[in-house]
């Protein structure tokens, strides 16, 4: 087995034994590329999107929020071009009968040849990668579910389960400016889930059929759509670091014109050095005015914007900042994941075995607190309850009474717990606790009445 292949295999045990990612439908045998997630994982994920809320939302006075549904009016995809366009090049080997991305193929060996216009199967596709068997000639295939709206199953009662969420934005851009009295340049942030019908999903939840995007539209007058794209551009990879993310772990990534998706003008991925490889984590484009115009042209509405100051109408451009939820949830644990060999936890049973600590930024740790009480017993377990139930109206926190204090500040490292409380038998008597801090394993005794302070001023 390859190293990185040995780190994957340890974080999707991790995921599944901590309870952050189960594989879906398990029992039965799983559903291929489908995850759900645990009670860790569910906390871990909600902080990113809170997080990401948080800065694209509420610290922003020129961006709104909107929720819009899965399922829309079919023509939406025509306008968008996704039933022209949003397809990907499939091969299959005959021999094998395994199914491949063509671009993956040919990008594996360094080539990345504009497929869509390709009549014929270049040289270098022409052999299965696996057992050397013949490819077929690549077929364009188009990745939306499709399902029936209604009792008939016909053709004029076909839907799609949106691609991607940045479409129910714009066809309400008219309903989002009229009723919140929006001046360009202005955003609408939206996180939702969206379906693809991947060829080839894989390496966990980097690429699965059914994942949440958290993506901004800003709409902007056109002569200032370079200048903002860059500027967002710096604030999105600020945005990671910000978080914890380290900075050699990831990358910018400009694609060239034969990659550019068919409504981009410009794109730029931010990436993340995977076990698996440099892999995007967030597409950041300029769309031009492709999608408006689109919109006004299919519907019969005039989506322009009037420039009050000028006097002039037009369509903006949009400037679109796209994050995958679970992949940036993927990232941020494959970035937190550390490694302590000879373990640092100086109690008998725990020494020289290796430690793992997923070194979670505070904001993200899906338990910020986990209230330990030394022993069972009632006379510890009733004010570690109480400290419990102090603690929790403010944070998430975990309480955990089972097996030595070394093993329980151990299993608070895996999932990433910033500080844990100990309540022990002095606690009776100085009214204080043990607070242990999770990368620095320093501990500090700390009055119960100044407890809620001390960690406010540590967790912000
Ligand atoms: N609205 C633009 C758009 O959807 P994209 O580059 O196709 O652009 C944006 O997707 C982001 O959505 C990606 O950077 C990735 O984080 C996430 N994403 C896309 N396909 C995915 C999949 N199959 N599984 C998980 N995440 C995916």
């Amino acid at each position: 087995m390859q190293k990185n292949d040995a780190v994957m295999e340890k974080i999707v045990s991790l995921a599944k034994r901590r309870g952050f990612i189960f594989q879906s439908s398990e029992i039965y045998g799983g559903l291929n590329s489908f995850y759900d997630y645990g009670p860790l994982g569910v906390e871990l994920k909600n902080n990113v999107k809170r997080a990401w809320w948080r800065s694209m939302v509420y610290q922003r006075p020129d961006v709104v929020g909107l929720d819009s549904a899965i399922l829309m009016h079919p023509k939406i995809w025509e306008a968008s071009g996704h039933i022209a366009n949003f397809t990907d090049p499939l091969v299959d080997c005959k021999k094998c009968k395994k199914r491949f991305r063509a671009d993956h193929l040919l990008e594996a060996q360094g080539l990345a040849p504009d497929l869509g216009t390709m009549k014929e199967n270049p040289k270098e596709l022409t052999v299965c990668p696996e057992c050397g068997g013949e490819l077929t000639e690549v077929r364009q295939f188009n990745l939306m579910f499709k399902t029936f709206m209604g009792p008939v199953e016909d053709q004029a009662s076909v839907v799609y389960l949106r691609p991607e969420t940045a479409q129910g934005i714009y066809v309400n851009f008219e309903n989002v400016t009229d009723s919140m009295r929006l001046k360009l340049p202005f955003g609408i942030a939206q996180i939702g889930k969206a379906f693809r019908n991947e060829i080839t999903p894989g390496n966990f939840t980097f690429r699965t059929r059914e994942f949440e995007q958290m993506e901004m539209q800003y709409f902007v007058n056109p002569k200032d759509a370079d200048r903002i794209f860059e500027e967002w551009k710096e604030r999105r990879m600020a945005w990671y670091l910000a978080l914890g993310m380290r900075k050699e772990n990831i990358r910018f990534r400009e694609h060239a014109k034969n990659e550019l998706a068919h409504y981009a003008k410009k794109a730029v991925d931010i990436e993340y050095k995977t076990p698996f490889g440099w892999s995007e984590l967030e597409g950041i484009h300029n769309r031009g005015d492709w999608d408006l115009s689109r919109h006004a042209k299919y519907s019969g509405k005039d989506l322009r914007y009037a420039d009050s100051e000028t006097n002039e109408k037009y369509f903006p451009y949009i400037i679109e900042t796209s994050a995958g939820a679970d992949r940036s949830t993927l990232m941020f644990i494959l970035d937190a994941y550390t490694e302590i060999s000879g373990g640092r936890t100086q109690t008998t049973e725990s020494t020289k075995e290796m430690e793992v600590m997923l070194n979670f930024n505070s904001q993200l740790a899906p338990v910020k607190v986990a209230v330990l009480p030394l022993s069972k017993k009632n006379e510890l377990a009733q004010p570690a309850q109480e400290i419990f139930t102090i603690l929790s109206a403010q944070w998430h926190c975990m309480y955990d009474e089972t097996g030595s204090i070394g093993r329980r500040y151990r299993r608070q490292d895996e999932v990433g717990t910033p500080f844990c409380v100990t309540v022990d038998f002095e606690t009776l008597q100085d009214k204080a606790v043990t607070v242990r801090n999770r990368n620095t394993m320093a501990q500090e005794r700390i009055a119960i009445d100044q407890l809620a302070a001390y960690l406010t001023s540590r967790l912000s």
